[in-house]
């Protein structure tokens, strides 16, 4: 544990501990949103109806939930492969209560109402600021540490985890500009279809580089580290790096299919989703081959098979992401609970289980322990988890479809078949297994903490050594 006297792990210990608090409060709203989809009258006030919950939901488990799960796994993995500590340990201290801090505020200002009505950039202007103070910072102490390395290579992940950090900077300064009317109120700087475009930029942009480039940082430090193998092949990692962001750029217009965007630029949009199949394969193929020769590992290690199972799941969304974005194929999935079953097969499936095995494996670490309190509780979590995120999307593509063939079938004579509220109706057995499968994964979140708790209060002696670490990175 000489690493303790040399690492800052401080931050990395506070990220870490709120990566599972915010998971837990983002997923218990979610849960709730759910609910309340299946049971109407569970909307009891204004300031806790779907509508206000729906956001304080997206935005506690993307940017609270996953967002500390970056800042504590960024800084970790920063300072072990640099072999150095992190630069400015203060500011670092300053991003973590500065994030904090807006987590805090969008908490009060979503539920009362405050909102530009961007989706995933909801905040109002003074939160936007704040954002961005915090945001700059983080990349000064990201860089800063990078530049002071004391190896001459510069790892993988920190590629991934540096083009998150600065795409995510000109992605939130430029979809925000807006015109401030009252410290509550802007209007955004865009109008019409210009604004729809620039939001679904950020918007499918938010997806690219906070929900995937990140944790494909991630991937590449602990996968390779938890199966104590080298990354299957260092070359892949850099060519689908350099395809991954470069195609992501163009894919936003299909969010804006049959819309007013110019046809050729959805087209655009359409065709380059279909490309970026293959970088993100190229990762996805990359992350499990490293298992190649230590298979036999997932049968015992459940940090691994959270690791490889999320894996699973992003080769899955991002093989089902550019199919819907054909436009036949969105013309029936577009407004259906198929786009929300395709959303937490990315959120859940593979961001939220990458970060979990990854919190896993760093825990002890973090707190000089040779392993968690329980494996079998991780195992537990894993298999409940598993479960919670088969109910919740497969119910989701069965209601998806089932909504989209509804609303499109007619009768001979032109009118349409079904009524909108039929189709809610024929919904209603899916939101009940939707909700179960939530029940279920918040339920493995709960797991976890307890489990966290006790590693981190150490009442437990611990008999399993901790896995050496891998080849050439620290
Ligand atoms: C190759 C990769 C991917 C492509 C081409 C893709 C494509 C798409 C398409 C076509 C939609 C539906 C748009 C609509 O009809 O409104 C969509 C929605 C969405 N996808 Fe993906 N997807 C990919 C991967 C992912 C991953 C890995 C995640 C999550 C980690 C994700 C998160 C989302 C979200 C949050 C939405 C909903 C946006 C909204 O309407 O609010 N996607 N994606
Ligand atoms: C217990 C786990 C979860 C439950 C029960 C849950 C539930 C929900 C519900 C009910 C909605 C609204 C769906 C609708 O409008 O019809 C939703 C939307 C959404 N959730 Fe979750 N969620 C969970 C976990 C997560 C996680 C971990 C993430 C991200 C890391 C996430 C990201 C999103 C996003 C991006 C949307 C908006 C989708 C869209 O606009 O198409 N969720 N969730």
């Amino acid at each position: 544990m000489q690493s303790q006297a040399t690492y800052n792990y401080k931050v990395v210990r506070q990220f870490a501990i709120m990566t599972v608090v915010w998971g837990i409060v983002g997923m218990l709203v979610g849960v709730i949103a759910a609910a309340q989809l299946v049971w109407p009258e569970l909307n009891v006030h204004e300031w806790l109806g779907y509508g206000r919950l729906r956001p304080l939901h997206t935005n506690a488990v993307i940017f609270a939930f996953g967002g500390c799960a970056l800042f504590a796994t960024s800084y970790y993995v920063v300072q072990r492969t640099c072999h150095t500590r992190l630069f400015a340990p203060g500011l670092a201290a300053f991003t973590f209560w500065g994030w904090q801090l807006v987590i805090v505020l969008a908490a009060i200002t979503l539920p009362l109402g405050f909102t530009s009505g961007k989706e995933y950039a909801e905040l109002e202007w003074p939160i936007d600021l704040l954002i961005a103070v915090v945001w700059v910072s983080y990349a000064v102490v990201f860089f800063g540490t990078v530049a002071k390395r004391t190896v001459a290579h510069i790892y993988v992940a920190n590629w991934f985890y540096g083009a998150f950090i600065i795409t995510v900077a000109l992605l939130h300064i430029v979809n925000s500009m807006a015109i401030p009317v009252s410290l509550t109120k802007s209007y955004s700087a865009y109008a019409g279809v210009q604004d729809a475009m620039v939001q679904w930029w950020y918007g499918h942009n938010a997806v690219g580089f906070f929900l995937t480039a990140g944790f494909l940082g991630m991937m590449y430090y602990f996968v390779p580290k938890q199966a104590d193998r080298p990354v299957y092949s260092y070359r892949l990692s850099v060519v689908h790096f350099w395809a991954l962001i470069f195609t992501y750029m163009w894919a936003g217009p299909h969010h804006l299919h049959y819309t007013a965007l110019p046809d050729w630029t959805q087209s655009v949009g359409m065709i380059f989703s279909l490309i970026l199949l293959a970088p993100s394969w190229g990762g996805m193929i990359n992350g499990i081959m490293t298992l190649s020769g230590a298979w036999h590992k997932l049968r015992t290690d459940p940090i691994l098979k959270f690791l490889i199972t999320a894996l699973s799941f992003y080769g899955m969304s991002t093989f089902e992401g550019p199919m819907m974005s054909v436009k036949t194929v969105n013309a029936l999935s577009h407004y259906t609970d198929w786009t929300v079953g395709h959303v937490h097969s990315g959120a859940l499936g593979w961001v939220a289980m990458i970060s979990i095995g990854s919190v896993y494996f760093l825990l002890p670490r973090l707190y000089g322990k040779t392993e968690m309190y329980s494996v079998k509780l991780i195992n537990a979590h894993f298999w409940i988890a598993t479960i919670g995120v088969v109910l919740y999307i497969a119910s989701m593509w069965i209601a998806g479809v089932m909504q989209g063939l509804m609303w499109r079938a007619t009768n001979p004579d032109g009118t349409l078949t079904y009524s909108f509220v039929e189709g809610v109706k024929a919904s209603y057995p899916f939101w009940s297994i939707r909700l179960l499968g939530g029940v279920l994964f918040l339920t493995g979140m709960l797991i976890m903490f307890y489990n966290m708790v006790k590693t981190i209060a150490g009442e437990k002696a611990y008999n399993a050594p901790v896995i050496a670490p891998a080849a050439a990175h620290a």
